[in-house]
């Protein structure tokens, strides 16, 4: 289905449901990452971009005091009193916690009926988590005339991640998400929180996802282990230095005080500075589509996330090191939080049937999985409509 089939249709479905016409909807893509992992609670660098797929939450008010939400992908309904807004289960926690987080700063009490919608997959590191929070934020702030911030925005789905969700997150899904341009990547400084556009040409090769069917949940991977040991690497350091030590303030030759002592968080550590450089790198390479330089800092930056910040798994190993065979494969790598999901690959255009093929059948060999390909197409970020008739 496309856009406009899946509008009429949410629309259709939630009058159906609800016996009123959305007011709202809002559309929030979902994003890739080209570059800059596990950078962004770092104060580091990425360049995300938000891609063809979607979350889409329509919205109305109700005179009841309830807040009623239903999930046409997951065939879920949620139905709360608004005096006691509780968070039960899966993506409920996502909607009360947009709720009661917006709530809570304008003082608002009144019933709405959400309908939710996604063609974005679940759990493959494209952020589908990021992109139901924003859907519904934007969707929320729009139906009661809230104008916010773009950052502020971002932030309240960064505290639906943190106190809802569980994860330590940081805001390189909301920002792509909320953000993007169309033909432009975004190129984000964590630290000063500023959002540029570096803009891609059109370029002779295609950004293509593999699923290796590794589900990943980051609640109960290794995520906020690894937000915490950068944490403690830092503060090691300032304890040696005998000054506050930041992500901005050090070099290689300073992460080498730690590197006999604590060796896994120089790893960790060694990651990010290094993530950093080649989210540099990659911006001149964007700018230039230098399609072998952008292949091999994938590479590169798949083998740090390997190797020092340990979030990849056996078969999106495998699946970099099968592509590496592929005479058509500029490069690539494990994808966002880790621990399974897509892989993310640059291929010379025209090429794209003869990898799939290349890659089901192999990788099928090797587990016994069929893979998912997808062939990403970019995207702008979020997008509202309130104009919606009752016809
Ligand atoms: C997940 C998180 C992001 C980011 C990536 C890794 O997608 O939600 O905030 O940390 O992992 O780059």
């Amino acid at each position: 289905m496309n856009k406009n089939d899946i509008i009429i249709k949410i629309k259709r479905d939630h009058i159906n449901r609800y016996d009123t016409h959305p007011a709202i909807i809002a559309i929030a893509p979902g994003r890739i990452n080209i570059i800059g992992e596990h950078t962004d609670y770092n104060d580091g660098f990425a360049m995300p971009v938000a891609i063809n797929k979607y979350v889409f939450a329509a919205i109305s008010k109700n005179t009841t005091n309830s807040i009623n939400a239903y999930s046409d992908e997951i065939n879920d309904s949620l139905f709360t009193s608004l005096d006691e807004l509780i968070s039960y289960k899966g993506w409920h926690k996502y909607i009360l916690g947009a709720v009661n987080e917006i709530f809570k700063k304008y003082n608002i009490k009144n019933g709405l009926n959400i309908s939710i919608f996604s063609n974005l997959p679940i759990g493959k590191g494209m952020s589908s988590s990021a992109a139901i929070e924003i859907a519904t934020v934007n969707a929320i702030l729009k139906l009661f005339k809230i104008d916010e911030s773009d950052k502020n925005k971002i932030r309240i789905c960064q505290k639906i991640d943190h106190k809802y969700i569980g994860i330590k997150s940081g805001i390189l899904d909301h920002s792509a998400s909320q953000l993007s341009k169309i033909n432009n990547v975004l190129k984000i400084d964590f630290n000063r929180e500023v959002f540029s556009y570096v803009k891609m040409k059109p370029m002779k090769a295609s950004w293509i996802l593999i699923d290796s069917k590794v589900k990943r949940e980051l609640v109960n991977t290794h995520y906020n282990q690894r937000v915490k040991e950068c944490e403690k690497g830092l503060s090691l350091l300032s304890n040696l230095y005998k000054k506050e030590i930041s992500f901005r303030g050090i070099s290689d030759k300073d992460l080498l005080a730690i590197k006999d002592v604590e060796p896994i968080l120089f790893k960790r550590l060694k990651h990010v500075l290094d993530e950093n450089n080649r989210v540099h790198e990659m911006e001149k390479f964007i700018i230039s589509s230098n399609l072998e330089k952008i292949g091999k800092i994938l590479v590169d930056s798949h083998y740090s996330l390997r190797d020092l910040y340990e979030v990849s798994c056996p078969e999106l190993d495998y699946l970099v090191s099968l592509s590496s065979k592929f005479k058509y494969w500029y490069g690539g790598r494990i994808m966002g939080g880790g621990f399974g999901g897509n892989s993310i690959n640059l291929i010379k255009q025209g090429k794209e049937e003869e990898y799939y093929n290349y890659i089901i059948k192999n990788y099928k060999r090797k587990f016994n999985i069929d893979v998912d390909t997808y062939k990403v197409n970019f995207s702008k970020g979020v997008e509202i409509i309130d104009n919606i008739s009752a016809d």
